[in-house]
């Protein structure tokens, strides 16, 4: 017997509430180095091609189910599938999508709590506790392990009290101090010298690059990644959205302000890596790329504060709270997709399967704590580079081939009638049916 279901209380909620969850990890450390390795303006600029013409399309199929099946990614599929062979194929999605967000969820959360011991540092170092600074700062397993408990229990917390007290509540508290603390910090980042020379980096196309599989590729996954996609994330935040909004109004708006704050972001992360070089740090690496990993956001930029004296731990207060707000807000949508999977297909009360799933993820990311070295990267390449593509491809297949089009018209007709005469249905189901299921699998076999 399916719970109550929760409802985002208004349009600002839920645009809170996708964007914490499109806004990550992805946007303030992914997208701006991408961008600065592979041909500045050029990457930015094919991103914003892949973002618009092939991610806002595959965001607005997941918002679509959800809303019309109000129900997780598993019954949402099955819901709109006639017959018995796309039912089977419906669950089997619906179940990669589940296993997909939540090994993404356990590489996410070390990251996360490498942030979290970040923004403790300055804290510790204000009231004199340079060891404890020092244990905070240092890559270690104890270390790695005690944090990814902490960022957990935020998330299943934040997860268990629902969709209105826990994810539109926090999300529309934390989203706006986001915001805020990247516009300060930009500001301030330009007053220094070297960030004009990082300005450049970032804007200053190089367009020889530009047809290079590998931009090509790389521009796809960031996109597929930062808006969430192929996971069921956005299809259940889909399915809590209010039947009258206008879903391509909506959708539109995520993607812009998705795609506005990643690049924001780079205003930030490239000037301040050539504040950190005109300041004596080295930004390249052995084989002369810019510092891109793990190394740019715990090593590059925190040598970049230390050198900045006083100022220097406020600012690293604030970076590192920054990163913490836009991982939570990513990590609480991860969590809902099997916690919403289990309190409506097996009736497990939220707060339970917020802990046992909660539980069973934190298991699974103290055991790469343990072998970082290779499971981090084979988790992260496993479930970014092959399986959220080919479930973006599953969901566009779905949507465009397998559910009756006058039941796509009708749901998008709710919040928006005039929608059959308007621009998207000209362009979107022509989309979704042929450019972005071919679009995907070209680039995913190169
Ligand atoms: N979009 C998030 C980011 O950019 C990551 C994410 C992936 C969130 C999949 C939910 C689901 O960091």
């Amino acid at each position: 017997m399916a719970a109550a279901r929760g409802e985002f209380t208004s349009r600002f909620g839920f645009l809170m509430a996708a964007v914490g969850s499109a806004v990550g990890l992805g946007n303030i450390w992914g997208f701006p180095t991408n961008t600065a390795s592979n041909g500045g303006a050029a990457f930015l600029f094919t991103y914003l091609i892949m973002a618009f013409a092939l991610a806002y399309p595959a965001l607005m199929a997941e918002l679509i189910i959800g809303r019309h099946a109000r129900a997780n990614a598993v019954t949402a599929l099955k819901s709109i599938s006639p017959k018995p062979l796309s039912r089977y194929a419906a669950v089997t999605v619906g179940f990669v999508g589940i296993v997909t967000v939540s090994f993404i969820l356990s590489f996410y959360a070390i990251v996360s709590g490498w942030m979290m011991a970040f923004f403790l540092d300055p804290l510790a170092r204000l009231l004199g506790l340079n060891a404890l600074a020092g244990w905070l700062t240092t890559d270690a397993e104890l270390r790695n392990g005690l944090f990814v408990v902490a960022f957990m229990l935020l998330t299943v917390s934040i997860i268990s009290a629902g969709v209105r007290d826990g994810i539109e509540k926090w999300a529309s508290r934390l989203m706006p101090s986001l915001i805020l603390i990247l516009f300060l910090l930009i500001l301030y980042v330009f007053t220094l010298p070297g960030a004009m020379q990082g300005l450049r980096a970032y804007l200053l196309p190089d367009f020889s690059l530009i047809a290079d599989p590998t931009l090509i590729v790389d521009a796809m996954g960031q996109a597929f990644f930062s808006l969430s996609l192929g996971v069921g994330t956005m299809l259940i935040y889909g399915s809590y959205i209010n039947k009258d909004e206008n879903l391509p109004v909506v959708g539109s708006l995520v993607a812009l302000l998705d795609v506005g704050i990643a690049v924001l972001a780079g205003l930030l992360i490239l000037p301040a890596m050539y504040v950190a070089q005109n300041n004596g740090v080295q930004i390249y690496d052995a084989s002369g790329g810019l510092i891109a990993g793990p190394g740019l956001i715990v090593s590059v930029l925190p040598s970049l504060f230390n050198t900045m004296g006083v100022i220097g731990l406020l600012i690293s207060f604030a970076f590192f709270a920054l990163m913490t707000i836009a991982s939570l807000t990513s990590s609480i949508s991860m969590l809902e997709v099997p916690v919403a999977y289990g309190v409506e297909n097996h009736g497990v009360e939220r707060r339970r399967a917020a802990m046992l799933i909660g539980l069973a993820i934190t298991l699974i990311s103290l055991a790469i704590v343990l072998s970082f070295d290779p499971w981090f990267d084979r988790v992260v390449t496993w479930t970014t580079e092959v399986s959220q593509p080919l479930l973006g491809f599953c969901f566009c297949v779905f949507v465009a081939w397998i559910w009756q089009r006058n039941e796509v018209l009708a749901e998008i007709k709710r919040g928006c009638p005039m929608a059959e005469n308007g621009l998207f249905w000209k362009i979107w189901p022509f989309y979704v049916k042929f450019i972005c299921p071919l679009a995907i699998l070209l680039v995913y076999f190169q």
